[in-house]
């Protein structure tokens, strides 16, 4: 293996999935790990802390197909949180609640409501990467230390983001225990319905955050100069905006581009933007929306609709358009198929993507999800904000916040 091969990690591996389908699926590239300053391996886990774990980890199970694996709570001298870990194909889901009146994830819940706090990342060298932030100015919020148990020893640290999430760094290369220590194994007691797909998401694909008016621009910096990603695309004013709301985004992503991170502020319009709703209903900064990479968009959502999750409405008039048809050309599947489910398409010079977005998750107007099945392309939908953000406003107005 020379320096610019990319290959599966270990929870790929573990996940059956191969490296060409993830190539199509995620859209990885190949690229030189040593002249990287900050070495990043893909995805390790995305933690949630939640009002009720419980039942939130009941939830991705029963509707988002997952698998329950490991966990951790009062049984096994966790008194402070419950804390489940699912898995779906190569991603980690870590769901957390507390139970102490005392935790201070009340505090965090008060704040934020049900949110993702944690975009841990796995790294080969957690000492290099922490160097490299701390030389760059970004906030060291846990020091590089192993923690270790009868699987082996976990070595991490966690540094500052946007908001009040941290980018934990984690490598587990000498740990083999289901996730971290103090955690246990634990299988789903959920019993999937006869014919149920194994899965109906295999991999991460990328996770938008939500930043202040003014601020995308540092944060792309930031993830350029400490962490080392690079630009992809550049979304800007009028190329996403409607009458009515309108935000800029840019996206950046780690070298073999497994990781990426589009970066949304609101820009000024005649009304609120959904940015500027999500900012507020999150008190601050924080995670917008984690792309969840498919191979087969129609059975999955087929599958989530059966389980109960909504989508937002694409209205008809997306479909009928003369111009977006002919943007759209062939693709897999006739557009009535596509239309019946609400699924956008949207086409660039490298080939052609299918995504759908959920209604929040949550009690709050913050966080969701998109489905994705990419072929070829490596964009994020940019001819589909508009169409999308039409019917986002639609929900928006619904809500009284528009
Ligand atoms: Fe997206």
């Amino acid at each position: 293996m020379t320096d610019t091969t990319v290959d599966l990690t270990p929870q790929e591996r573990d996940a059956d999935l191969d490296l060409d389908q993830l190539k199509q699926l995620v859209g990885l590239v190949e690229y030189d790990e040593a002249r990287d300053p900050f070495p990043v391996t893909g995805w390790d886990a995305i933690v949630f802390v939640v009002g009720n774990a419980t039942q939130t980890a009941h939830y991705y199970q029963s509707a988002w197909g997952m698998t329950l694996e490991a966990y951790s709570g009062p049984e096994n001298g966790n008194r402070d949180h419950k804390a489940f870990v699912l898995r779906s194909g190569s991603i980690r889901f870590v769901i957390k609640g507390a139970v102490s009146p005392d935790s201070p994830l009340i505090a965090h819940h008060a704040a934020h409501g049900d949110g993702v706090v944690d975009i841990a990342l796995e790294v080969p060298d957690v000492d290099r990467c922490v160097a490299q932030a701390r030389r760059m100015g970004a906030t060291v919020l846990d020091e590089p230390q192993d923690v270790a148990d009868e699987h082996g020893t976990l070595r991490f640290a966690s540094i500052a983001t946007y908001g009040e999430t941290r980018h934990t760094l984690v490598d587990r290369s000498r740990y083999s225990g289901p996730y971290w220590p103090g955690y246990v194994e634990r299988t789903s007691t959920y019993q999937k319905r006869e014919g149920s797909p194994k899965r109906l998401f295999q991999a991460l694909d990328h996770i938008v955050g939500n930043v202040e008016l003014g601020k995308m621009d540092e944060w792309v910096a930031f993830y350029n100069k400490v962490m080392g990603f690079v630009n992809m695309a550049e979304f800007i004013g009028d190329d996403i905006a409607t009458d009515y709301s309108a935000l800029m985004s840019k996206v950046v992503a780690n070298g073999n581009h497994r990781v990426k991170f589009p970066l949304n502020e609101p820009a000024i319009a005649k009304k609120r933007s959904q940015i500027d709703e999500y900012l507020d209903f999150y008190r601050g900064p924080g995670a917008q929306h984690l792309a969840l990479a498919t191979n087969d968009i129609i059975r999955t959502v087929d599958e989530l609709r059966a389980n109960g999750v909504e989508f937002l409405d694409t209205p008809d008039s997306y479909y009928e358009d003369e111009e977006l048809r002919r943007r759209i050309g062939e693709v897999r599947v006739p557009i009535e198929e596509l239309q019946s489910r609400g699924i956008l398409v949207d086409r660039d010079e490298d080939g052609y993507l299918l995504q759908i977005f959920t209604k929040p998750l949550g009690d709050r107007p913050t966080v969701f999800f998109e489905m994705i099945e990419r072929h070829g392309s490596l964009g994020f939908g940019k001819g589909n904000f508009k169409a999308l953000f039409v019917a986002l406003e639609r929900e928006q107005d619904l809500r009284g916040n528009l």
